[in-house]
């Protein structure tokens, strides 16, 4: 078995589509090991997303991802890390696979509704990063 983290983005939180996305995570197999909403604040998302600092996209990055609340959850699975990026589909709507959560709801490259860790390494940062072990059931 293995834990990723993910996240409702603001985008798809303000358009009521968290249900959806949840029942399609559960649909696909995952296991909801922790889940909270909460609105990041601009340090939480700094820091989160500190990796892409130098990126042309990151202020705008951080604006978007502090401008309501978002859905954290830690999904379990087997090979969950890279099941929920298949699930997720690619960075960019455009690319995204048929089926895929951001082919179906994303609306850019930006506003593209979830997150995934992207390795194991990630996802051992991430995971604590919003989640104290006594909430991950
Ligand atoms: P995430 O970290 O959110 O799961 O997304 P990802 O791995 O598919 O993409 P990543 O390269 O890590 O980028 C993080 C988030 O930054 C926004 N982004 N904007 N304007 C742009 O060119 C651009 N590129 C990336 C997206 O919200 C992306 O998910
Ligand atoms: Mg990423």
């Amino acid at each position: 078995m293995e834990r990723t983290f993910a996240i409702i983005k603001p985008d798809a939180v303000a358009a009521n589509q968290a249900g959806e996305i949840i029942a399609i995570a559960q649909k696909a197999g995952f296991r909801v090991a922790g889940m909270k909403m909460k609105r990041l604040s601009q340090l939480e998302a700094e820091g989160f997303y500190a990796v892409h600092r130098e990126r042309p996209f990151y202020g705008s990055l951080v604006k978007f991802m502090t401008e309501g609340p978002v859905v954290v959850m830690v999904l379990e699975a087997p090979d969950a890390i890279k099941k929920w990026r298949d699930t997720m589909g690619a960075t960019n709507p455009a690319n995204a696979a048929e089926g895929s959560i951001r082919k179906r709801f994303a609306t850019s490259i930006e506003r593209n509704c979830v997150h995934g860790s992207d390795a194991p390494e990630t996802a051992a940062v991430e995971i604590p990063f919003f989640f104290s072990a006594t909430e991950l059931l």
